[in-house]
């Protein structure tokens, strides 16, 4: 009796506590990051590829198609954790008739120190 309860129980944990859908939403906390570096890194892995920046003066995007909005203060809209997961998580809320060239995957190339920098400096772009 006790081993049916034993394999049950990992079935009453997730009934009991929901599965996720994907990966979990959750908010959490960002630690300021040095904007300075950010824009080095951003430029070290060309960003601006496809991105134009309001308020720098990287060289102009060349992909083709070219992206419909420049990164810049608007993203001051957002929580340091969506842009974040803008990065880490390319084309999750993407809306589907989008047409632009695919961002890349920079969980192997990008340090976590890069990521928190490069939200510094985007963040900073809202300051200019
Ligand atoms: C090959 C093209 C490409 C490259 C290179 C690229 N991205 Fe993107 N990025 C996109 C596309 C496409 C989107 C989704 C459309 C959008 O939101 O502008 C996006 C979205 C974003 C967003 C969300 C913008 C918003 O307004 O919601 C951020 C932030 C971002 N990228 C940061 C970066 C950073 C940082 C790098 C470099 C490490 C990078 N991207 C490199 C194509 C690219």
């Amino acid at each position: 009796m006790p081993r049916i309860f034993a394999l049950l129980l990992p079935v009453i944990v997730v009934v009991a506590c929901g599965v996720p859908e994907g990966g979990e939403r959750a908010t959490f906390f960002f630690p300021d990051g040095d904007p300075e570096a950010g824009r080095t890194a951003f430029g070290q892995m060309q960003c601006y590829a496809c991105h134009g920046v309001i308020g720098d003066d990287f060289p102009e995007p060349h992909a083709t198609p070219p992206l419909p909005t420049p990164l810049g203060p608007d993203l001051a809209a957002l929580s340091r954790g969506q842009v974040a997961e803008a990065i880490i998580a390319p084309y999750h809320p993407i809306p589907d008739d989008l047409e632009a060239p695919q961002m890349g995957d920079y969980s192997e190339a990008m340090t976590v120190r890069q990521l928190i920098d490069i939200i510094a400096y985007l963040e900073s772009l809202g300051r200019q």
